[in-house]
C-alpha cells in the first residue's frame, strides 16, 4: 500500500476507471464552473477564465484526427489560467521516426503535468497510463473507449432530466466501431438505464461489450434489431436488474417471459445517434445506414427525447433537426469545456470547493487477477488492432489479461488488459498452459482459470501445442494431467 502522503496517480482510461461517485462529483464541480464562469448569455458556455490552474501544464497528444476533444481540452486547460502544449500531428512527432509510444510518454510526462491523448490503437491510452507517473485521460483509443465524451453525455442528460438514474436510452448507428457508445453504455448500465440498441446492419455491440453489460453490469439483453428491417422481432433491450420493479419482473424467471412491450412502449429519454467509423471499417463493410430524422422522431415515444450526437456528423442526423426543441447535441459539445475543466480540476487535486478535491476512491471493479506475460512468448491478444500488437510497442506491451473466472474451475476467460477484448472459448479451446517450473504444459485453460497470483508466475498460456513446444515444453503424461492443475 503506498504511503499516504503519496497518492496514487489516477487516470481515466475507462469510464469504468470512475466510480458513480466520482463521476457526480465532477458534474458538481463543472456546474460550479459554470455558475461561476458562464457566459449570462448562453447557460451551456464558459464565457470567462480564472487561474485556478495557473502554473499547470496540458500536454495534448492526439494521433487522430479531433475538433472538440483536443480544443475543448485546452480550452478548459485555458480557461482554468494553465498552459498547454500540443502534439496533433503525429507525421511531424517523433512518431514518425518510429518511437514508442511508451518512450513518448516518458517524455512528455517530464514536460507536462497531466495528458490527454488520442490515438487509433485500442488500448493505447492504458499502455500510456502504464509509462506515465502523471494522469493520463484518455480522449479515445480505437473502438475502445471515450470517457471524456461520456461526461459530457451524462451530465447533458442529467442537466435536461436532472436525473441520471433509470433513463430510457436509444442508441443508434455504428454501435461497433463507436468508442463514444461503448464507454456510454457502460455508464448507462451503471447508472440503470434501459438501452435500445437500434444498430446498421452488422454494426451491433460488440460480443464481449454486450457480455461486460449483462455479466458484470446485470443488464439483460434481449437482442439487437436494425430499423427497418421488418423482421417481425421486437426491439432490443438492455434492462438492468438493480431497480426493485425490475428484479421484481425478472424474478419470474428467463428473460423471455418479461412484458417487453411494457419497456418498448415508454418514453424514451434520449435518442444517441453516432456516424459511420469510416476509418475503423474497410470500404465494402458500409451498409445502409439510419438516419435520425423529423419523420423519425414524430413516434409519440420519442415525444420528449432529447437528440444526442457526439459529433461530428456526416448526414445520419437531419439538419432539419437543428431547430428542434429536443436537439442538445451543440451544448452536449460546449459542455466539452466545463466537463473538462472539472475531471481536470480533480485529477490535478485543485481545490475548486472545499469537500471535493481528489478522487475518493474509484469504481470498485471486479478483481479479476491478471495474467502477466513474459515478453515474446505465449499467446497474443485477439485483437488486431490492440496497441500490444503494434510492432513498435512489442517490448513496451508485455502480454496482459485480466483472468474473468466463471461459476465453475473450468469455465472462464481471458479479457485482454489493454483493449479488454475477451477471447472466446470457443477460440480458447486449443490453448495449453505450460508449467516453468516442470518444463511440461496441460491441455486447456483450466489450470491458469484458477491459480493463485503466485502460482501465475509461474505459468505460460500458448495458443497450441506447436507453440509450447517451440519454447521448449512437452505434454505432461497423460495420467497426470488432472494432478498438474493443482
Ligand atoms: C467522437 C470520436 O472521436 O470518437 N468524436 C468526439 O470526440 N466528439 C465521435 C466520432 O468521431 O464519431
Amino acid at each position: 500500500m503506498p504511503a499516504k502522503s503519496q497518492p496514487v496517480t489516477r487516470h481515466v482510461v475507462s469510464i469504468n476507471d470512475l466510480s458513480k461517485r466520482e463521476i457526480e462529483a465532477i458534474f458538481e464541480i463543472a456546474q460550479a464552473y459554470l455558475d461561476e464562469l458562464g457566459d449570462p448569455k448562453y447557460h451551456y458556455r464558459i464565457g470567462q477564465s480564472t487561474d485556478i490552474g495557473s502554473r499547470h501544464i496540458l500536454a495534448s497528444l492526439f494521433y487522430e484526427p479531433s475538433t472538440r476533444t483536443r480544443l475543448s481540452f485546452e480550452t478548459a486547460m485555458l480557461r482554468m489560467g494553465g498552459e498547454i502544449i500540443t502534439s496533433d500531428d503525429p507525421a511531424v512527432s517523433s512518431a514518425k521516426k518510429g518511437e514508442s509510444l511508451a518512450d513518448t510518454i516518458r517524455v512528455i510526462a517530464n514536460y507536462a503535468d497531466i495528458i490527454v491523448i488520442r490515438h487509433p490503437k485500442d488500448g493505447a491510452a492504458r499502455l500510456a497510463a502504464e509509462y506515465s507517473p502523471i494522469p493520463i485521460i484518455n480522449g479515445g483509443d480505437g473502438s475502445h473507449e471515450h470517457p471524456t465524451q461520456t461526461l459530457c453525455d451524462l451530465f447533458t442528460l442529467k442537466k435536461k432530466n436532472k436525473r441520471l438514474e433509470n433513463m430510457k436510452i436509444a442508441i443508434s448507428g455504428d454501435l461497433k466501431g463507436s468508442r463514444t457508445i461503448h464507454s456510454f453504455v457502460y455508464a448507462l448500465a451503471r447508472f440503470g438505464a434501459i438501452i435500445e440498441p437500434m444498430p446498421a446492419a452488422g454494426m451491433e455491440l460488440p460480443h464481449h461489450v454486450d457480455r461486460r453489460l449483462r455479466e458484470e453490469f446485470q443488464s439483460k439483453l434481449v437482442s439487437q434489431r436494425t430499423p427497418g428491417s421488418d423482421d417481425g422481432s421486437i426491439d432490443a433491450l438492455y434492462v438492468t436488474s438493480d431497480k426493485p420493479h425490475q428484479q421484481s419482473l425478472f424474478a419470474a424467471g428467463e428473460v423471455d417471459e418479461v412484458d417487453y412491450g411494457f419497456f418498448i412502449q415508454k418514453k424514451v429519454d434520449a435518442v444517441y445517434v453516432t456516424r459511420f467509423q469510416k476509418e475503423r471499417w474497410s470500404e465494402d463493410q458500409q451498409q445502409p445506414y439510419l438516419k435520425i430524422d423529423a419523420k423519425f422522431m414524430k413516434d409519440a415515444k420519442y415525444s420528449d427525447a432529447s437528440v444526442m450526437h457526439p459529433l461530428p456528423r456526416v448526414g445520419e442526423l437531419d439538419i432539419d433537426l437543428d431547430n428542434d426543441r429536443r436537439a442538445v447535441y451543440f451544448q452536449q459539445a460546449a459542455y466539452g469545456v466545463p466537463i473538462r475543466m472539472a475531471l481536470i480540476t480533480m485529477l490535478l487535486g485543485l481545490k475548486k470547493n472545499k469537500s471535493l478535491q481528489t478522487f475518493p476512491d474509484g469504481f470498485a471493479k471486479p478483481e479479476h487477477p491478471i495474467y502477466r506475460q513474459p515478453i515474446g512468448m505465449g499467446l497474443r491478444c485477439v485483437n488486431e488492432n490492440c496497441i500490444s500488437r503494434d510492432p513498435s510497442e512489442q517490448h513496451y506491451a508485455a502480454n496482459k489479461f485480466y483472468i474473468v473466472r466463471g461459476a465453475t474451475p473450468d469455465t472462464g476467460r481471458l479479457r485482454c488488459l489493454y483493449c479488454e477484448t475477451d477471447i472466446e472459448e470457443e477460440t480458447a479451446k486449443n490453448f495449453v498452459v505450460a508449467d516453468t517450473t516442470k518444463h511440461h504444459y496441460v491441455r486447456g485453460l483450466e489450470p491458469a482459470l484458477h491459480a493463485s497470483d503466485d502460482r501465475l508466475r509461474h505459468l505460460i498460456i500458448y495458443e497450441s501445442e506447436a507453440d509450447a513446444e517451440r519454447d521448449g515444453y512437452h505434454a505432461r503424461a497423460m495420467g497426470r494431467v488432472a494432478r498438474a492443475a493443482n
